[in-house]
């Protein structure tokens, strides 16, 4: 029984090493400089991911349904629920630091912090609202582009033993994101009156700040709900020591 295990295990073993893609420069634990360019190099050479070692396709990228409300413009209120969308654009990220992965991930912060030059988002709306005096219900395609997104995720995360084997399990991710200019453009919000589509819009886009100061809690938590979904994946398939190059210290023991 115990060698059947033991073969399965190694068999195991064996695929998850030759999943790792040998280009991916492996790292020691706590090269923050060495993991920032392995994490690039696998942004840029694997857009449709790493299904083997969990790492999701990064050049379409989908979220979970989302309810706005917001009356950050004056005289307005408007309810909208957002569906079937999805982000392009993260296949553009540079990471910029990562911090925490030493050997004992669990001992300091994991931090990891990027830029993403647009993020565009596409997705159904539907919405009730009142905009000035006229009260609508909308629905319709929207399209964003979120311009110069810096984001710092901080990650927390508990060891959990697999097989003799530590595996980091993320628990928890708060994005703090900043953005340098959100547009929108919402097609079709009047289908008979699209002067009044125009007008909308404008306003939309000459108050996104407002906006997005209102809705930014519930876009983090959709977001953070992008990024995890993105890394968490590759933790729980990779044993962490086996994402690190061998720990000398390891060896003599
Ligand atoms: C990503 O970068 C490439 C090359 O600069 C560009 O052509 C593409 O439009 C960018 N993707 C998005 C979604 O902005
Ligand atoms: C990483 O996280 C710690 C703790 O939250 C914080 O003090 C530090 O500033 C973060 N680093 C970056 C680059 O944001
Ligand atoms: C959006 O969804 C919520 C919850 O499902 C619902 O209460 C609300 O009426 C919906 N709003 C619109 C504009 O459809
Ligand atoms: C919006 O739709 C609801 C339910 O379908 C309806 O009761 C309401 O009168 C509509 N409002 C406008 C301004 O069209």
């Amino acid at each position: 029984m115990s060698f059947i295990k033991y073969s399965l295990n190694f068999l195991l073993l064996a695929t998850l090493c030759k999943a790792f893609p040998e280009e991916v420069q492996k790292c020691h634990f706590g090269d923050e400089k060495c993991l920032v360019d392995s994490m690039n190099y696998v942004i840029k050479h694997y857009r449709k991911g790493i299904p083997e070692i969990g790492v999701k396709p990064i050049d379409v990228v989908d979220i979970a349904d989302l309810n706005l409300v917001g009356h950050a413009i004056t005289s307005t209120w408007i309810n909208i629920n957002l569906t079937n969308q999805i982000n392009y654009g993260f296949e553009n990220t540079t990471i910029t630091s990562v911090q925490g992965f030493n050997k004992d991930p669990t001992a300091t912060h994991l931090n990891i912090s990027g830029h993403i030059p647009v993020l565009i988002h596409k997705g159904f709306f539907k919405a009730v609202g009142q905009i000035y005096l006229v009260k609508a219900n909308l629905s319709g395609i929207s399209l964003s582009e979120f311009q110069n997104l810096k984001f710092t995720l901080k990650l927390k995360s508990i060891i959990e033993f697999r097989n003799n084997k530590r595996y980091l399990k993320i628990y928890e991710l708060t994005p703090i994101v900043k953005i340098s200019r959100w547009v929108i453009w919402m097609e079709d919000l009047f289908t008979e009156n699209s002067d009044m589509t125009i007008i909308v819009n404008r306003i939309f886009n000459d108050n996104w700040l407002e906006i997005w100061n209102e809705w930014e809690p519930t876009i983090l938590n959709s977001f953070s709900g992008v990024f995890l979904g993105l890394i968490k994946d590759v933790f729980d398939k990779v044993s962490y020591d086996d994402l690190f190059l061998p720990d000398s210290e390891d060896k003599l023991t």
